[in-house]
């Protein structure tokens, strides 16, 4: 029998638990052993729930139990969570997380320990909730280049513009309503700054790429400043507004983005709507692919964990091999990138048409002292300068 520990009974740690043991015959089928938590560790008390025969409080006792083989770490967070998944890979232990804040901060460093002690450190759940993103790029589509990575990564962004776009509703009604259902994070800034995006794209297009792009280095914005005005120009404009994390590499150079953009139904994206999540990718020779599930929850979180536990417990003395390298992967300047946009700006339609051409402008009844323009794909610097010169533009969207 395989025995595992999960580190926190939160959303995800209970979720984990619950298609451990809802799946276990499956599971045990899948790995040719059975699979068994023998462990929960939380500082809380769990009375009346499946975790409360198996509650530690006490992670020594995880540690200093030669029959575990995987620890599950649904703690969230750095701290203490760097230092637990550090002593257990150093224990031989394999470890598996949704942690995307330690896997950006830290996981060059803990897969590496992870190697060094023929385990393992896996991740699926910290991209894409349910979706399994990081197998498909890893085991999948081996052979190919890879020129771009893009998508929705963020499900509480997703849930809330959708909310706002299609029920009118507030952005804080949205957000609490995302909450509720155990979407969103902690610190809900993670989601709604674009943070949780950032680390996200960061952690595909290194793998992707097999440099490390550090999350640092992504430009990001959030949905913050997205208003009604701006869903009411996009659904004029028939686009939808998505937080959007991408990263694209090509002779020029690579550059790794996340910001709300304005999208058409021509971008397979436009149709993945609510707490949904979709990754896309391009590949030198497979062309494109779009990957399609649930971004964020309990079960569909848990359910990627869980394929990690069932991935472990078939090499659990075996790393598996990741493309994975410290090298840092130079980004282009923010200034060098070049996308369209779309402006809202107090001048008229004439002062636009004469900096930026022919460009196409809108005028809504509700906005009458107003002008929304298109621009062409222009860099962020050109477009910048071209904003001095018409005056008066108080918000800018990317046209992705
Ligand atoms: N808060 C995250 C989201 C959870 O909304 O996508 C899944 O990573």
């Amino acid at each position: 029998m395989v025995q595992a520990a999960i580190l926190g009974y939160g959303t995800v740690g209970a979720g984990v638990l619950q298609v451990l043991n809802m799946n276990h015959e499956t599971i045990a089928r899948r790995v040719g052993d059975e699979v068994n938590v023998k462990y929960v560790l939380d500082l809380r008390e769990f009375p009346g729930t499946p975790a409360e025969k198996i509650l530690t409080h006490n992670y020594q006792d995880i540690l200093d139990d030669p029959e575990v083989g995987i620890v599950v770490e649904t703690m969230g967070g750095l701290k203490p969570a760097y230092e637990f998944t550090k002593q257990a890979l150093l224990a031989g232990k394999n470890v598996c997380t949704s942690n995307k804040e330690l896997v950006a901060e830290h996981g060059v460093e803990l897969r590496k320990i992870a190697r060094e002690h023929s385990v393992n450190y896996l991740f699926e759940a910290s991209c894409g909730g349910g979706i399994p993103i990081i197998r498909a790029i890893n085991e999948s589509m081996t052979a190919d280049e890879f020129e771009e990575v893009s998508g929705i990564l963020n499900g509480t962004t997703n849930y809330i513009l959708t909310s706002m776009a299609d029920e009118g509703k507030s952005f804080e009604e949205a957000l609490k309503e995302a909450q509720a259902k155990g979407y969103a994070e902690l610190h809900p800034e993670a989601d709604v700054e674009g943070y949780d995006a950032c680390r996200k794209i960061a952690i595909l297009s290194s793998l992707a790429y097999g440099k490390h792009i550090s999350y640092k280095d992504v430009q990001t914005e959030g949905i913050t400043a997205v208003d009604q005005a701006d869903i009411a120009y996009a659904k004029a404009l028939g686009l939808k507004i998505k937080l959007i994390a991408k990263s694209s590499r090509s002779e020029k150079g690579t550059w790794a983005m996340v910001a709300p953009m304005m999208i058409g139904s021509e971008n397979q994206l436009y149709t993945v709507d609510g707490v949904m999540n979709a990754v896309f990718v391009k590949g030198n020779a497979l062309g494109d692919a779009m990957f399609y599930g649930s971004g964020a929850g309990s079960l569909p979180t848990a359910s990627a964990v869980a394929g990690d536990v069932l991935e472990c417990a078939k090499h659990l003395k075996e790393t598996i091999r990741f493309d994975d390298t410290s090298e840092a992967m130079e980004l282009l300047a923010p200034d060098e990138v070049t996308v369209a946009f779309f402006a809202r700006t107090d001048a008229s339609e004439e002062a636009v048409k004469k900096v930026f051409g022919e460009v196409q402008t809108i005028r809504l009844p509700e906005y009458p002292d107003e002008t929304g323009f298109v621009t062409s794909v222009m860099t962020e610097a050109a477009f910048a300068e071209a904003c001095k010169a018409v005056g008066g533009v108080k918000k800018f969207i990317r046209r992705g």
